[in-house]
Parts: C-alpha cells; structure tokens; sequence
C-alpha cells in the first residue's frame, strides 16, 4: 500500500499586490456580477477570461426555474469566448462573487465540479495553463492551472 498524496497551490494577494492586468479582470468579473440573473439563489457570480489576443470577455451565472438548466458564470463565459475565439487561447479564468447580501464575498468562492471540469478541458484544447483567479474583497487566490483544481481529474487520455 502507499500513499498518493496531491495538493494544490494558493497565492493569496491583496488588492496593492495585483498587477494592471489582474486589477483589470477583477473589475471586469465584478461588474458582471451585474448583469447575472439570479432570481433564485440571488447569488451573483460574474466571471472574466483574458484570451491569447489579449481581449477580455465576462459573462455571470444565468439561471432558469427549471433549475438544472441554469448555467455557472464560468461555464457560460468560457463556452461564450470559446464559440467565438476557437483557435484563442483562455489564459486566464476570474471570478468574482456577490451574495444574497448584496455585497462581494469576503473570501474568494470555488468553481463547482461541473465548471472545473470544463475549465480542465478548455486548458487541454489549448494546451497551455489556464490560470484561476478567485476574488474576495479579503484578497484574490491565484491557483497556477484549471488542473490543480481537479487533481484526480477524467480526462481525454481516460479515454
Ligand atoms: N454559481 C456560479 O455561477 N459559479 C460558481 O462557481 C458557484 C455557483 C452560481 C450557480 C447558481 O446560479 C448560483 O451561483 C448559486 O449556486
């Protein structure tokens, strides 16, 4: 018997430590928050990808009353920038959060297991490193890789 121990990696950096760009994807997740629709959970998540060509894309959580038809704010920003930039790289991933307060969450939220494992997947369709960045008003994670996320993850070489 042995041990398979695999652990992931967080830096934690405040608000003075972000450089222009991180600032800029934050700002651009947080204003998505916005425009999500959430009239259920009342829980606003926006996200923001930065492509290959530099353009940044958002999108947030839209949900319906059906409830398994809704879709994350992750999944609805990188299937969005995927469909329209096939060939482009994702190269990083932010989201950031409101609660049913109204207000951004003090520590960052975790993509579910469904996001994860499409965040897995955009990275191996591109072939390089999608960064996460996970924002709250205490400060941001930075996680290096969607794999990271998902250690003992399906993928295409399962199949
Ligand atoms: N949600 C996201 O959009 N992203 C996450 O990482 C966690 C949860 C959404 C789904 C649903 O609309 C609401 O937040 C409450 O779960």
């Amino acid at each position: 018997m042995k041990d398979i121990v695999k652990s992931v990696h967080i830096t934690l950096k405040t608000e003075e430590e972000l450089n222009e760009t991180e600032q800029k994807l934050i700002e651009a997740a947080k204003e998505a928050t916005f425009r999500s629709y959430a009239p259920y959970s009342q829980f606003h998540v926006g996200a923001s990808v930065l492509l290959a060509n530099d353009e940044i894309i958002t999108g947030n959580n839209q949900e319906n009353c059906a409830f398994p038809s809704g879709l994350c704010a992750e999944r609805t920003t990188l299937f969005y920038a995927n469909s329209r930039y096939p060939d482009i790289p994702v190269k990083i991933l932010c989201i950031a959060a409101r609660d049913t307060s109204g207000e951004f969450t003090k520590d960052p939220i975790s993509p579910c297991g469904g996001c994860r494992q499409v965040m897995l997947e955009t990275e191996h369709r591109f072939g390089i490193p999608m960064q996460v960045m996970l924002y709250g008003t205490d400060g941001t994670y930075f996680i290096a890789s969607a794999r990271d996320l998902l250690p003992v993850a399906f993928d295409s070489e399962s199949l």
